[in-house]
């Protein structure tokens, strides 16, 4: 009898083996090159990853799958693979992974961009979508963007002397985006040395790299223990820099008591704060990390956004001309754009989204997460996996786009493609549960600074360049900038002298 048991037991755990044997083989990986052991493909990644990662894509095909050390990533490449992550399977892949700085850079994923999926972040991205970024709260700072944008016009004209001397295009709109957001978020203008010596946008610009570098911490764990690259240290010291500043903002709002009409974001989260009414335990850590947050995403993205586009028109003289003729139509030169005025400008609009299409700020997206083991498209995507859109190879795709490299805004002529999420040939804000909650402010801003500046200014390239000499050439972070900063010469173009008449 016990040998029949025996043999009864070897059996079942034979069987077993075999069954899981064959499950595992029939769990098919999406295709990828060929790894390096313990490193996998980290060594494929130049300082374009975006870049690198789209060629090796038209290769293995539109879900690849690459190792970065113990990490598994799942690389997303076309229009129809991104629906599958981000709309049909939204739920499993809708966390942020783990990593070095989302602990260090937003007091321990405390923030929404690097919150993990739960009950947490859902009540912190409620909170976000109606209290902070509703479009009540983004229509009280219209007169604020009024005055902003009239004393950036004012100072462009100033530099350039009558049309002659041309101006740092790129310097001058990061610097007004980073006033506009500061004015939102803290409800005044900060000064660079109030943060640190080496000014705001660099201190801001110095965490956006920070957790957007390749980090050997996050793939091998015990090399973070070591942090060869220093990065630990960086994050730590840039960390405290933002804190120190944050508890000073905090403490110039307690002091300043009464928080009248137009509340910034800083105001309206200490009330909540105060009030006690969140769903959550909500603290100092909590409004220091919202206010990261809301910085960093609105600072850089408009600003790259704006110099790409400008880019584009410079380098396409024709489809500038258009959108200053729409311009002279629908506002006339007796006076500067209102933001009542963007619904009408409908070239302009296809031009902001073929600026969007070609560059996408954010061309990787944010870095989602798979929370359980899932099949798409007949791969095994297993838990804990990086996935990474990539929304550039996607805008850029030949099996969405005819010509994909070139600018053509007409392309959008008759084609309800819009950049909301909704159609995925077009995703530079992301998409579903984590797609981006300051969509609407950051199409404002985008589609306010460019309508205004082509129709104050004729814009010219400086020293007879020619629009194909243009340096196109990307720096890669969180978002892709220009590496080298645009130079124009704006000369005024308006039948009015500009200080008085929108004030
Ligand atoms: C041109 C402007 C902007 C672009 C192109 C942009 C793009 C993006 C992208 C691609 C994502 C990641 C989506 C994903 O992972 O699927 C994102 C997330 C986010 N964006 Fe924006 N953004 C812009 C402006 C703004 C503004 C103005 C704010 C707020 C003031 C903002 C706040 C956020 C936040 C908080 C997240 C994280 C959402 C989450 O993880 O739940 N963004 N944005």
């Amino acid at each position: 009898m016990g040998i029949f048991w025996i043999w009864i037991t070897t059996i079942v755990c034979a069987a077993a083996a075999l069954l899981h044997m064959y499950m595992k083989k029939k769990k098919k990986l999406p295709p990828g090159p060929k790894g390096l052991p313990v490193l996998g493909h980290l060594h494929m990644l130049s300082k374009n990853p975006h870049q690198d990662l789209e060629r090796m894509a038209k290769q293995h095909g539109p879900i690849m799958y690459l190792q970065f050390g113990f990490v598994p990533n799942i690389i997303v490449s076309s229009a129809k693979a991104a629906e599958l992550f981000l709309k049909t399977y939204d739920l499993v892949f809708a966390s942020r992974p783990p990593h070095q700085a989302s602990k260090y850079l937003s007091w321990d994923q405390k923030n929404l961009a690097f919150g993990k999926y739960g009950a947490y972040w859902r009540n912190m991205r409620k909170l976000c979508t109606l209290e902070l970024l509703s479009n009540l709260k983004i229509n009280s700072f219209q007169p604020m963007r009024r005055e902003e944008l009239g004393r950036f016009v004012e100072a462009v004209k100033q530099k350039s002397q009558g049309g002659t001397v041309a101006v740092d295009l790129s310097a001058m709109v990061s610097s007004l985006a980073a006033d506009m957001s500061c004015w939102m978020v803290f409800g005044k203008k900060y000064e660079d040395k109030d943060i640190d010596e080496r000014g705001f946008r660099f201190v801001i610009q110095e965490g956006m790299k920070l957790a957007a570098l390749p980090n050997l911490g996050d793939y091998f764990p015990l090399l973070g223990i070591l942090d060869l690259q220093g990065m630990k240290k960086r994050m730590k010291a840039v960390a405290k820099v933002f804190d120190d500043f944050f508890e000073r903002v905090i403490d110039d709002h307690v002091k300043a008591g009464d928080r009248g009409q137009v509340k910034d974001i800083v105001d309206t989260m200490m009330s909540i704060m105060e009030s006690g009414d969140a769903e959550f335990h909500f603290d100092r850590g909590h409004v220091k990390a919202i206010m990261l947050d809301m910085l960093s995403a609105s600072m850089d993205t408009a600003a790259s956004t704006i110099e790409w586009a400008l880019s584009r028109l410079l380098q396409n003289p024709e489809a500038m001309k258009k959108v200053q003729q729409e311009l002279e139509e629908v506002v006339g030169l007796e006076r500067k754009v209102e933001e009542s005025d963007l619904e009408k400008l409908k070239f302009l609009d296809m031009v902001v989204k073929e600026t969007f299409r070609l560059h996408p700020v954010a061309p990787l997206l944010l870095p989602h997460y798979s929370m359980e083991d899932c099949t798409v498209g007949g791969y095994y995507i297993p838990k804990d996996s990086r996935i990474i859109v990539n929304a550039r190879a996607i805008g850029r795709d030949p099996n969405s786009w005819s010509d994909p490299e070139k600018f053509i805004p007409e392309r959008f002529v008759g084609r309800d493609i819009d950049v909301r999420g909704q159609h995925f040939e077009l995703i530079p804000f992301g998409s579903g549960r984590r797609g981006c909650p300051g969509l609407q402010l950051g199409l404002i801003q985008v589609r306010l600074i460019v309508a205004q500046l082509v129709h104050c200014f004729d814009l010219k390239l400086p020293d007879g360049m020619f629009p194909e000499e243009l340096d196109m050439t990307e720096e890669f972070g969180l978002v892709v900038a220009r590496a080298k900063h645009l130079l124009a010469v704006p000369k005024f173009r308006l039948k009015f002298n500009g200080t008085v008449m929108n004030e």
